[in-house]
Order: C-alpha cells, then sequence, then structure tokens
C-alpha cells in the first residue's frame, strides 16, 4: 500500500506532482510519502495486542522527519549505535521507548544510553553483558536488559540479511540462553527486564516467525520458573513487504495473529522493531535518465542516481520495480538494462526490465526506495548525497538538502608537509 500514483498523465506522491519536486530540487533524490508511513504504522499497530511497543528500526530509515512522523503516532525506536540514538531524540522519540540492539555497542554508546534513560538494552553476547553491568554500575545505575537471544530458525530470506541461524553473529546461542540469564542476574549493574529475539529482514512467509516465537516463549516459562522476572518480550522486526506485483507477503494481520496466538496468556509487555515494513513502500528514489545508450547486445538506460544512492540490488540482489514519472501511453514496451553512472559493472538496478520507450532527460521513480535507501547511501564517485523529501497532502519539504561537493571537499585537511 502507498500513496505514489499517476494522477493526470503524471506521477504524484500523494497531491504533489513529482516532477513539480524534480523541478525544485533536481535530481535525483528521496520522496517519503506521511500518508503511507502513518498508515503502515497503523495497520500495524491495529494488527498486533494493544499496548505493543512499535520501536521503529531507525536504521531503516534514519531521516529525523520520517522518525518524528512516527514518534507522533506513538512510535518508540530500535537504535544500535550511539548516532541512532541521538537520531531517535532529536526525532522526538521518548527515551522511555527506544531500545539498544546491535552486538557492538562501545562503552561510550552505552554510557550515552544510559544517561538518556533509554527503556532496554538488548544484550547480545555474555561479553556484552559484563560491559554494560560494568558502565552502569560505574555510573550508579543499573540497566535494563533484554538478552537477545539466537532461536536457531531459518528465516528463508537472503543469505546478508538472515540473522537468527546459529552461525549468525547476532545473539546468544540457543543452548546456552539459560546460562546466559543466570549470569545477568548476578551482575550488579544489570536489571534482567525481559528476552529479545529478531531473526532476520524481508521474511515472506509466516512460519519461522511462528517457530522462533514459540521457542521464545517456552524459553520465557522455563526462565520465570526458575524465578527470573521476565516483564518484557521483544521480537523483532522483519516482516517483509511487496517489492512487485505477485509478492504476497503476510499481512500484518496475520503477523498479528500468531503474536497473540503465541503469547496471550504470558502477560508481558510486547515490543517489535519493524523497520521496512514502515517505511520501504512509503519512498521512491527519482532520477532523471542521462542517456540511453544502444549497447552492442543490449540497451541501457543509464540514471542520474547510483549504487552509491541506493546499494540494495547491487548489494542484495534485490529487485526495485522502476516507473517513468510521466504517465505511460499504451504502447510497445522496450527492454532495458536499468544503470546507474558509477563506474562499477555491479551498479546496475534492473537487468532486462521490459519498460516503456524512455528517452534521455525523463524522470522515472525506483519504488520501494523507503526503507535501507538513503541510509545505506554513500558518496563514492564523489557524488553528494541526495536530498530527501516529505510529502505530506499538498504539501512537499526538503527536510535534507543535497549536500554539495564543496561541502565535502571543505571536509577535509591537507597534511602540513604537502601544504
Ligand atoms: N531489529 C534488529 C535487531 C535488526 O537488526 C533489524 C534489521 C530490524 C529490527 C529491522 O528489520 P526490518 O523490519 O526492517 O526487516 N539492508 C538490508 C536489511 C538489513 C536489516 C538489518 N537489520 C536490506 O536492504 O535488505
Amino acid at each position: 500500500m502507498h500513496h505514489f500514483h499517476y494522477r493526470n498523465g503524471t506521477l504524484h506522491a500523494e497531491d504533489v506532482a513529482v516532477s513539480d519536486i524534480a523541478d525544485a530540487v533536481g535530481t535525483p533524490f528521496y520522496c517519503y510519502s506521511t500518508a503511507t508511513l502513518e498508515r503502515h504504522y497503523k495497520v500495524l499497530a491495529a494488527a498486533l495486542p494493544a499496548g505493543t511497543l512499535i520501536a521503529f528500526a531507525v536504521k531503516a530509515n534514519g531521516s529525523l522527519a520520517v522518525i518524528r512522523t512516527l514518534a507522533r503516532l506513538g512510535a518508540g525506536a530500535d537504535i544500535v549505535s550511539g548516532g541512532e540514538l541521538k537520531r531517535a531524540i532529536a526525532g522526538g522519540v521518548p527515551a522511555s521507548k527506544i531500545v539498544f540492539s546491535g552486538v557492538g555497542k562501545t562503552r561510550e554508546e552505552v554510557g550515552l544510553a544510559l544517561s538518556h534513560g533509554i527503556l532496554q538494552f538488548n544484550a547480545e553476547s555474555e561479553e556484552e553483558l559484563a560491559v554494560i553491568s560494568e558502565v552502569a554500575t560505574s555510573r550508579g545505575q543499573k540497566a535494563s536488559v533484554a538478552l537477545r537471544i539466537n532461536p536457531d530458525v531459518d528465516a528463508r530470506t537472503h543469505a546478508k540479511i538472515s540473522t537468527g541461524k546459529a552461525e549468525n553473529k547476532f545473539g546468544i546461542a540457543w543452548h546456552r540462553a539459560e546460562a546466559a540469564y543466570a549470569q545477568a542476574a548476578g551482575l550488579p549493574g544489570i536489571d534482567v527486564a525481559g528476552v529479545d529475539m529478531h531473526i532476520g529482514s524481508q521474511i515472506t512467509e509466516i512460519e519461522p516467525f511462528r517457530e522462533a516465537f514459540g521457542k521464545l516463549a517456552g524459553l520465557v516459562r522455563r526462565l520465570r520458573s526458575q524465578g527470573m522476572r521476565i516483564k518484557r518480550i521483544d521480537l523483532g522486526g522483519g516482516l517483509g513487504v511487496p517489492y512487485t506485483k505477485g509478492d504476497e507477503p503476510p499481512l500484518p494481520a496475520s503477523y498479528g495473529e500468531v503474536v497473540r496466538a503465541v503469547f496471550a496468556g504470558l502477560d508481558a509487555d510486547l515490543i517489535v522493531e519493524p523497520g521496512r515494513l514502515i517505511t520501504a513502500n512509503a519512498g521512491i528514489l527519482v532520477s532523471r535518465v542521462v542517456h540511453v545508450k544502444r549497447g552492442d547486445q543490449r540497451t541501457f538506460v543509464i540514471l542520474d542516481a547510483g549504487m552509491n544512492d541506493l546499494v540494495r540490488p547491487a548489494m542484495y540482489d534485490a529487485h526495485h520495480d522502476i516507473i517513468p514519472v510521466r504517465e505511460p501511453e499504451k504502447s510497445e514496451n522496450r527492454v532495458y538494462d536499468v544503470v546507474g553512472p558509477v563506474c562499477e559493472s555491479a551498479d546496475q538496478f534492473a537487468r532486462n526490465l521490459a519498460l516503456p520507450p524512455l528517452s534521455a532527460d525523463e524522470l522515472v521513480a525506483i519504488l520501494s526506495a523507503g526503507a535501507y535507501g538513503a541510509v545505506q547511501a554513500s558518496s563514492y564517485n564523489a557524488r553528494p548525497l541526495v536530498p530527501e523529501v516529505l510529502v505530506s497532502g499538498r504539501h512537499f519539504a526538503v527536510t535534507r538538502p543535497r549536500q554539495t561537493v564543496e561541502e565535502m571537499i571543505a571536509r577535509e585537511r591537507m597534511p602540513d608537509w604537502l601544504g
């Protein structure tokens, strides 16, 4: 579900013509829809048991305006760095709704999070438990901690975004869970508050969730029978989204049903950490065709956006639908390879894509780019980070202006000896 549609022959983001934004900010740019963000949040909230904390995974989209849009609806934040903590706070998320995940939290980051009084640390190892305890004790605090347990479940998603198998670096091994809780209970700076899991991303079947949730619920019962006070259960994120026609990941409603079925009666506060589900289809990357290049064997549509702006196709073989901004007339499609200008063969958005005939200077929109898009951008090939724009109804605002090459250069320092 999203709010990017053709109207009067041209693509609109809600009530704003995408070409008007392009005229104002140039290309490429990311464009997010408030209505889509809100709808996704509300659909998920309605599907989950009342009171479940939706801690938006800031890693999916770090835009302060996006974070604030969600915070206003009641969202918390799942963060994985001190930087994301600062972003979440700047976006208006109360510290009391922030959970801190990630395998490599430094002492400084733990201290920063304690100083803000976040809801919970999701500790990913026995080693980390010791560090959190030490930092908390030195500050005269107790850290509220859930242990991220790796349930050893196959999420059946792309290997690079699968996290819940024993071979993955994430979480505490399933067979060591109870021993880790015993360790945590004995640490002076730790207040054991809950359990946590996250098995992967873009999960398109319900079964891996059912299996992992079931294991986790069993663990909660065992821990409680050992006298451990487990008041929170954090289920992580991972629910997949449709990237193209025919993709049918489980709906939030089915996910919610499984959550209810498994955790009803456990009397715990539930937390989820969705990222992609909320923002992926709420964002597009708008780009202009630089050339249509007829190669010997293939025809290349060369865009002014590249893998540095959206790395998902190059990195995860991800598919993103691409559509022209001008509504195509009924005509024969052509077959194109859609590529960027970056000097890498991997800089390719789509291969053998059937598209209406395109020509230089036309605008296209790369869809479903609102999650793991702008946040994973780089300035490779000295290409500045592109603007982010938020639309709401008839309005749009540039929430992050285009970086300039001058700014990039000005940040550097020449060593004395080079003059
Ligand atoms: N919680 C934790 C601990 C995570 O590691 C992640 C994502 C999430 C929540 C949110 O997962 P989501 O609901 O968005 O699936 N860059 C990759 C995806 C990496 C996901 C990393 N962890 C991509 O573009 O596909």
